[in-house]
């Protein structure tokens, strides 16, 4: 019997599938199909397949040539599945020809003829079309979403705006970008969707007006200063079918979403202390340091420490209390305690004291470790009393991580997803909520200078 393996991701299963899987099978007498697992393809950058792995393994099998349907959810797993399934034959379409050479060590590689002017990319472009992006702002954290935004399909930014017209024009040209200006109302004329990266105190509002407009947004950390203008945003897009996130880059990153899913699933038992950090020394003049544009550590750092303790820990905090470091005016330095009825955590932040940035989440069996950076996460290790069962967990982290939100923000748009579990409105509003009662000096304790 000639055993015939070949993979794919299958996704909105096309001709194109159907002949390179007629093609297989005629190539022996058994077909082992291997479709890859979501993960999978999200670690190897393939961001927006739009079916889930049920489905495609559902659609392949539906084409009646596999005799066999196989997950790959690994790097490597090839090498493995041919030796484990006793292969003669590895086929794939001609797009890869020359990249499986390697495994000519361990059977025969056979690339078959690809069907010409169809893929499941470009099946994808066409259900969704072009979505139109604007950006709001043209500061340090909008330049760095051009780039992430190109590589998730289906987008693209296509105006800025700034109330600077000529710090737009700037940014539309150093980006290739259409459309620039400083009119709010020309700018949301033109896209689908918005962006607001300016300055912490102008993100309610423009997020206000762009959903005003009827554009979903996806707004900057921190999302905004108050429970209650977070509540109110919210409770408009809802009832307007629009979308709303807030831009917690690392909520939506696969090492982190690993990070929660494994400790809610007990892997180191009931958590007992969530302890987060993250610093950065800026030097004057900027606007972290500006207490009239809501500067300071916690203004500034505290959106994604608090979302690794609420996405852990839950909303229901019974107890919170703040104790900075102050220089002019700003906290360059803040300990943010905050306790539940079964459980602490800590944060703490600088912006002129530098900590170590890593992540630790002990609980009655182990704890999680993430080194610094944690917010950047591809790494976290499991670790145990008895050392031999740690577990080192690695991950993908590509570019500067914005594509995991953007690709997300997309997701919920096209599937018509009002709420994203990697970061829920309650616990967005939360967020705002603690940040608010820093603000309002609530259990706040300044240090004393020495
Ligand atoms: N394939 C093919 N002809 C096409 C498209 C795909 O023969 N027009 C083959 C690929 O070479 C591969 C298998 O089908 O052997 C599964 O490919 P997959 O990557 O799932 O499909 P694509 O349509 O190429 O997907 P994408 O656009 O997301 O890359």
């Amino acid at each position: 019997m000639t055993k015939v393996i070949t993979y794919g991701t299958y996704d909105l299963l096309h001709q194109g599938h159907i002949n390179l899987l007629r093609r297989a099978k005629e190539l022996g007498d058994y077909l082992i199909v291997g479709v890859t697992s979501d993960s999978f393809d999200r670690g190897r950058g393939k961001l927006n397949v739009r079916n889930n792995v049920l489905e495609r393994v559902e659609a392949v099998k539906a084409t009646g040539y596999a005799d066999e349907v196989i997950i790959e959810d690994y790097l490597g797993q090839k090498i493995d599945d041919i030796q484990r399934y006793d292969v003669d034959i590895f086929a794939i379409g001609s797009d890869w020809e020359g990249k499986f050479d390697y495994l000519n060590e361990y059977c025969k590689v056979v690339y078959l003829p690809r069907t010409e002017g169809i893929s499941s990319s470009m099946l994808r472009q066409q259900e969704e079309g072009v979505f139109r992006i604007g950006i709001v702002g043209s500061g340090r954290i909008a330049k760095r979403f051009v780039p992430e935004a190109e590589v998730v399909s289906s987008v693209k930014v296509s105006a800025v705006f700034d109330p600077n017209e000529q710090n737009a024009k700037d940014f539309a040209k150093q980006f290739g970008i259409k459309a620039f200006t400083d009119n709010l109302d020309t700018f949301l004329a033109e896209v689908d969707a918005v962006y607001v990266a300016s300055p912490h105190l102008t993100h309610y509002q423009y997020t206000k007006q762009a959903l005003h407009a009827g554009k979903h947004v996806l707004c900057e950390i921190p999302f905004v200063l108050s429970s209650s203008q977070a509540k109110e945003l919210y409770d408009y897009a809802e009832a307007h079918n629009l979308v709303l996130l807030e831009a917690s880059k690392t909520a939506y990153c696969p090492a982190f979403c690993r990070i929660t899913t494994l400790v809610k699933s007990g892997v180191i038992g009931d958590v007992v202390d969530v302890k987060t950090s993250l610093s950065k020394i800026v030097s004057p003049p900027t606007r972290e340091l500006d207490k009239s544009q809501a500067g300071g550590a916690m203004n500034e750092h505290a959106a994604l420490t608090l979302m690794a303790i609420i996405k852990i820990l839950g909303t229901n905090y019974c107890g919170v209390d703040f104790h900075s470091k102050m220089k002019d005016g700003v906290d360059i330095y803040t300990k943010v305690n905050l306790n539940y009825p079964h459980a602490t955590s800590s944060a703490t932040l600088g912006i002129g004291v530098k900590t170590e940035g890593n992540m630790v989440i002990s609980g009655t069996m182990g704890y999680v470790y993430v080194p610094a950076p944690w917010w950047l996460t591809s790494f976290f290790e499991i670790r145990y009393e008895e050392q031999s069962k740690n577990k080192k967990f690695f991950y993908s982290y590509d570019g500067d991580g914005l594509r995991y939100e953007i690709q997300e923000f997309m997701s919920m748009i096209v599937n018509r997803r009002k709420s994203s579990y990697k970061l829920r409105r309650d616990e967005s509003v939360a967020i705002a909520g603690i940040i608010e009662k820093f603000n309002n000096k609530i259990n706040w304790n300044a240090l004393a200078s020495r």
